[in-house]
């Protein structure tokens, strides 16, 4: 059967970078059916290669050449935390839709500035919080939008990895002047502020943090950004609980944990478990195993293979892509993260390194959690079956 009028053209999409995350990039967007125009590269030489390595029709050196001659629909931002509010400006001001990493920025007016000129400029601009996107997050986040919890009493965060727990382990990030000011908040309590906002559907209103650099010398230079953070929050709401991020946790991996507890029942997420989620009460505790039949429309229609069959992060990864694509087609996917959630992630990690640096309380803006709950995001989060 021919249907080839009535599907929608391939979304025309371009990357900037080709490491661990532009390769990620490219295989969720070839999966949503993407047509993968160009990979941009500083390095002629390997621009190519990159090409090559992504699946994307050429190389290019030169932003101003990729947009004009490949007329990407979307561009993916897949480079080092300092370059991303350039190429992200130059994209959105081109008229073009952009999927910009985390950190959007590595400061909060530069962040700011990226989200008002999307706006201004009317192009979906997202950022990867791709955590938002495994389908027990969305059960969970259904499940407290619901009242199951009741009142939001208290929570524990962790984000806890090891890949820099030797001195002579190094990376870009390691570098503030590549990486940002903060660098384990930066790159990773990020992801774990915006999904215990998401998820809890209540903003940090203050927090009070103290962080720690392990080793102060890595790579033949000194370091000027933090291994480990550890902040006490409260939530608008008057939850009180605590966050911990490091990347020196020996054997901790990629191990980001969220316990939410409220006056009836809690939940706990573990994204290096992420098809169940634990639901605790008083009198008994249940594992709940990711199956549509009887998960939340939200969560349902993110879980794309059958009950038993693992998801993991790289299906959280091609959900998200999918949610940006339909976004560009215009439709309105619940829970896509904007560049306003990335600069509120921005606005946190720069609250975290001035409360550590002054030792005292610090207070965050509580403004608009609900400002996207709309009528389709409250149909959406709905129970699938009763
Ligand atoms: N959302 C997530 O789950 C997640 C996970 C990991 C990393 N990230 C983010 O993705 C971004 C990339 O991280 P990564 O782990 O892929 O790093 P990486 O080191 O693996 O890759 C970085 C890529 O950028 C290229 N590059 C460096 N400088 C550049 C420049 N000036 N212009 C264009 N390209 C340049 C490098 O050649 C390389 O291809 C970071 O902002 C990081 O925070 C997000």
């Amino acid at each position: 059967v021919d249907d080839g009028d009535r599907r929608a053209p391939a979304v025309r999409a371009a990357f900037i970078g080709s490491g661990f995350m532009g390769r990620m990039h490219a295989r969720a967007a070839a999966a949503n059916g993407a047509e993968l125009v160009a990979v941009l590269s500083r390095d002629p030489e390997r621009a190519d290669r990159a090409a090559a390595e992504l699946g994307a029709a050429r190389g290019r050196t030169s932003l101003e050449q990729l947009l004009a001659e490949d007329r990407p629909d979307v561009v993916h931002i897949c480079s080092p935390n300092a370059t991303h509010h350039d190429y992200a400006r130059a994209v959105i001001e081109a008229g073009v839709n952009v999927v910009c990493e985390k950190p959007l920025a590595t400061s909060p007016a530069d962040a700011q500035d990226l989200a008002d000129l999307a706006d201004e400029r009317d192009v979906v601009a997202s950022v990867p919080f791709v955590y938002r996107f495994h389908p027990m997050v969305r059960e969970a986040r259904a499940r407290i939008a619901a009242g199951e919890l009741g009142r939001v009493i208290g929570l524990q965060g962790a984000y806890l990895q090891d890949w820099l727990l030797l001195p002579d382990d190094d990376d870009w990030r390691v570098d503030s002047r590549v990486g940002g000011p903060s660098r384990a908040f930066g790159d990773i309590g990020s992801h774990l502020v915006d999904l215990l906002e998401f998820v809890t559907g209540e903003r940090i209103a203050r927090l009070v943090a103290t962080t720690a650099t392990v080793h102060a010398r890595r790579g033949g230079r000194s370091v000027d950004t933090e291994d480990v953070a550890a902040v006490l929050v409260e939530l608008a709401g008057g939850a009180v609980g605590t966050i911990q991020v490091s990347q020196v946790f020996a054997g901790h991996k990629n191990d980001l944990v969220l316990d939410v507890a409220g006056e009836l029942a809690s939940l706990r997420f573990e994204q290096e478990r992420p098809d169940t989620l634990l639901l605790g009460g008083r009198d008994a505790s249940a594992v709940l195993s990711r199956d549509a039949r009887v998960l939340a429309a939200d969560a349902a229609r993110l879980s794309t293979v059958p009950s038993g069959h693992p998801m993991g992060y790289a299906d959280a990864f091609t959900g998200y892509v999918g949610d940006v694509y339909a976004a560009i087609r215009g439709e309105r996917p619940e829970g896509l993260p904007t560049f306003r959630d990335g600069a509120r992630a921005a606005e946190a990690t720069a609250a975290v390194l001035r409360s550590a640096a002054g030792r005292s309380w610090t207070d965050l803006p509580t403004r608009g959690i609900d400002d996207d709950r709309d009528d389709a995001t409250r149909h959406a989060l709905h129970r699938a079956v009763g």
